[in-house]
């Protein structure tokens, strides 16, 4: 049983368009894929719901008392709903507004502590106008907020509603506040006051994260001998038919995009897929396949007529069953949060070689899946995905490279599982 002391209310700070709600995204993305109760209050969207879309840049102005007291009531609401959700499910809430006063983020500190709640702001700055205008063509003018309304008008409401919350905008200065800002997209961070291993978990993913959109792509390696026969795990070479997945993909990024890097696991089948690469490649062993341990180099068929009771505890649990003297999917999670924080250092395009269930734990992560869904997302042979991570999660793409591999039955692990 947790204590409520345990309990993490994350206050966004920041300037409309500085990539808030992108962060918190992240961070709750994040969270969720390590298994704790994340979640986003957003108060944008309490508005939109309870006053509706398209307010004027004036409904902003801080100097107009009937649209301050109108903010005030809808984000007293999502911070109300935050807390009670705190109270009876959550770990950490994610209180994405701009939160942009002392006053302010006193009035949210007072209400949090006052339920055992701690606090941690996360201010984003940007000194960079070339950022800031990114930020407000490629995200703000697809927000609810301008569905429909002309692309000139949006960008003027949008530019004056900024700076009227700039009249009133107080950067987080006291000492004695846990916070983190991170300043233009993650060139600089700053970090006050932050105790206890959830806090600095999250501090570690904000100081690795680069926020720069480039594309990711998954693949497993090409059929290997052990596809073949329907047997897991082992260290076997590629079919012929993995073989020609491996030109294949060689040759469906050539000329190279710039700044490629291929990284692969350190199992043959992996290296042997990314061979044809003249591009850096980085051997990771967080990235070779689940260890299924005592069954390694079995079929399912023979795991189910072998240890029925393995199988059945198997299909019970996916997530959770950890291979005798091997691993579970949990485990695979475990191992993959250090190549996660290196993977959001990374600014350029990477390819990702790898294996059927070290790519769904990656799956999940990138495309904000719960946790529980990974071992059943489905990851063919011979399939690339293209996934490009955007402020919602991931736009995904999937090119069969060459003719389909039909998974045997004796490939499948039993239904259910
Ligand atoms: O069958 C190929 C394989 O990569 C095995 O080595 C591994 O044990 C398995 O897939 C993981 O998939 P599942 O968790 O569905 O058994």
């Amino acid at each position: 049983m947790q204590r409520r002391a345990d309990r993490i209310l994350i206050v966004m700070v920041g300037l409309p368009a500085r990539g808030k709600s992108f962060l918190a995204r992240k961070i709750c993305r994040y969270l969720r894929w390590l298994g704790h109760a994340a979640r986003i209050f957003n108060v944008g969207s309490y508005r939109r719901e309870r006053l509706g879309d398209h307010k004027p840049a004036a409904f902003f102005d801080p100097n107009n008392p009937e649209g301050s007291e109108a903010r005030q009531l809808v984000a007293d609401a999502a911070l109300d709903d935050a807390l009670r959700w705190l109270k009876t499910e959550g770990t950490v809430a994610l209180y994405d507004a701009t939160n942009s006063t002392r006053a302010r983020r006193a009035h949210l500190l007072e209400q949090a502590t006052r339920v055992d709640v701690r606090v941690l702001f996360v201010e984003s700055i940007c000194h960079d106008e070339g950022i800031v205008e990114a930020n407000i063509s490629e995200t703000k003018l697809r927000s609810p907020d301008y569905v429909g309304v002309p692309a000139d008008i949006a960008l003027a409401d949008f530019r004056r509603r900024i700076e009227l919350y700039e009249q009133a905008y107080e950067s987080v200065s006291d000492p004695l506040l846990s916070f983190v800002q991170v300043i233009d997209a993650g060139r600089q961070v700053v970090v006050n006051r932050v105790e206890g291993p959830l806090l600095a978990r999250i501090v570690a993913l904000l100081l690795n994260s680069r926020l720069t959109r480039r594309t990711i792509w998954l693949t497993r390696h090409g059929e290997s001998v052990f596809n073949m026969r329907g047997r897991i795990g082992g260290n076997s070479v590629l079919s012929p038919r993995g073989e020609d997945y491996a030109l294949a993909l060689g040759r469906h990024f050539e000329p190279p995009p710039a700044g490629l890097v291929v990284w692969t696991s350190t199992l043959a089948r992996a290296m042997a897929t990314a061979r044809h690469f003249l591009v850096p490649r980085t051997e990771w062993r967080q990235l070779d396949e689940i260890d299924a341990g005592v069954c390694d180099g079995m079929t399912y068929e023979e795991i189910a007529r072998n240890s029925p009771e393995l199988a059945s505890a198997r299909a019970a649990d996916k997530l959770r069953f950890r291979y005798p003297q091997g691993e579970s999917y949990l485990d695979v999670v475990r191992r993959l949060e250090p190549l996660i924080l290196e993977l959001e250092r990374q600014t350029t395009p990477t390819l990702i070689v790898s294996h059927q269930a070290v790519l769904r734990a990656l799956y999940a992560y990138l495309v904000g899946e719960p946790v529980e869904h990974c071992p059943h997302v489905a990851m063919p042979l011979h399939t690339l995905l293209e996934l490009v991570p955007n402020a919602y999660g991931s736009d995904e793409r999937r090119t069969l490279l060459t003719s389909r591999i039909e998974e045997r039955p004796s490939m499948m692990p039993p239904s259910g599982a």
